[in-house]
């Protein structure tokens, strides 16, 4: 007899997979990671003794409810405690974003290529994704992202920065864009880079979402914060989004260990963001050589760059990896390169001006 195999939603199928950045190669070679947009720095002593005194208690649930880290974010951004909702890396919680927003027949709009979990999480809803391309320089294209706004949006992504490209959109378009955006229509604006952003015609989303009911905010500890590992993102909502990420969100997602050195990292923030200034100091100083060596990269305000190489994408990709980088190719269009420690951006910038001149 034929054994059928389990029913799996329709919806599942041709899903793309989330293709994490290739570790470095290990083997004897020195490899550096610039391939996730991690810190490369290490936890601070502080962080991670907090993180291990945690440890010591895993055999009990973690707090769901997040306490300490909400009051401490509320107390840091302003806000009210009940509009911030934490979540398993800022990921976890644009899922439940969508989650709380689309279903089947329902759409959600963000530009391509932007951060490449956005499909997925749209595609697992049953919601179709509606992807507005990227203008000629690389940057949103909010007239086009308004204009494709019809009566099943649900939900719209400003991802700003914006992964993989580095560009930000700025404050008067951003405020133009949110005005057309008709009020039942949830506006996610990912702010997973903003520690890094110097522009100081960028906009603060929580700014904005202060007199703007659609607005959300996504923010993370993964990359300013160094706590990728760990896994714990957040929104800053209103009532009632935020209300619905927490009926959404899995329950005991984010780790006592992780709720733990979250906090610590806010308490120790000016060390940690000094960290952010020499990562953006680092950012110029490969910026600049790049412009110099004579490739066009867009201006980036993330800890990362964006190289566009269209079909020559994966042979400089395998160029940088043989020098001892592994960078982030996305096949047929660019790399995007993280900022990491100086040896590692220079061994990338040695490679990048060896075959710009094989060109
Ligand atoms: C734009 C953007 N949003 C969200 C995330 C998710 O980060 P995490 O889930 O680690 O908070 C990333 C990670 O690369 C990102 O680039």
């Amino acid at each position: 007899m034929s054994e059928k195999s389990p029913k799996l939603r329709a919806e599942l199928d041709g899903i793309p997979t989330y293709k994490p950045g290739k570790p470095a190669a290990a083997g004897g070679a020195v490899a550096y990671k610039l391939s996730s947009n991690e810190n490369p720095y290490p936890p601070l002593t502080g962080v991670l003794e907090t993180a291990v005194a945690a440890a010591g208690n895993f055999n009990r649930y973690p707090d769901m409810t997040c306490a300490a880290l909400v009051n401490e974010l509320a107390e840091r951004f302003g806000v009210p405690a009940e509009h911030i909702a934490t979540g398993t890396g800022s990921v976890g919680v644009a899922q439940s974003l969508i989650q709380s927003t689309a279903g089947p027949g329902d759409e959600v709009i963000y530009a391509w290529r932007s951060f490449e979990a956005y499909p997925i999480i749209t595609q697992i809803s049953g919601a179709t994704s509606v992807r507005v391309p990227l203008t000629d320089g690389d940057v949103h294209d909010l007239d086009a992202m308004a204009e494709a706004i019809t009566e099943r949006t649900r939900l719209i992504f400003v991802c700003n920065p914006n992964n993989p490209t580095g560009t930000a959109v700025r404050r008067a378009e951003l405020e133009r864009f949110l005005d057309r955006v008709p009020s039942d229509v949830l506006v996610v604006l990912d702010e997973a880079y903003r520690e890094f952003v110097r522009d100081t015609d960028v906009p603060d989303g929580i700014e904005l979402y202060r007199s703007r009911p659609n607005v959300a905010v996504l923010r993370t500890f993964s990359k300013a914060y160094g706590l990728a590992g760990l896994r714990v993102g957040f929104a800053v909502a209103h009532e009632p989004v935020a209300a619905a990420l927490r009926k959404t969100a899995v329950p005991f997602g984010v780790s006592q260990l992780a709720q733990d050195a979250a906090v610590a990292s806010l308490r120790a923030e000016d060390e940690l963001l000094g960290r952010v200034g020499a990562l953006v100091c680092e950012r110029k100083r490969v910026h600049d050589a790049l412009l110099a060596q004579g490739w066009t990269v867009p201006d980036t305000q993330a800890n990362f760059v964006w190289m566009r190489l269209g079909e020559r994408t994966a042979d400089f990709a395998a160029a940088c990896e043989k020098a001892g980088v592994v960078v982030r190719p996305f096949a047929g269009e660019g790399l995007r390169i993280t900022i990491g420690e100086t040896e590692a951006n220079d061994i990338f910038l040695h490679a990048a001006e060896a075959f710009f001149k094989e060109l």
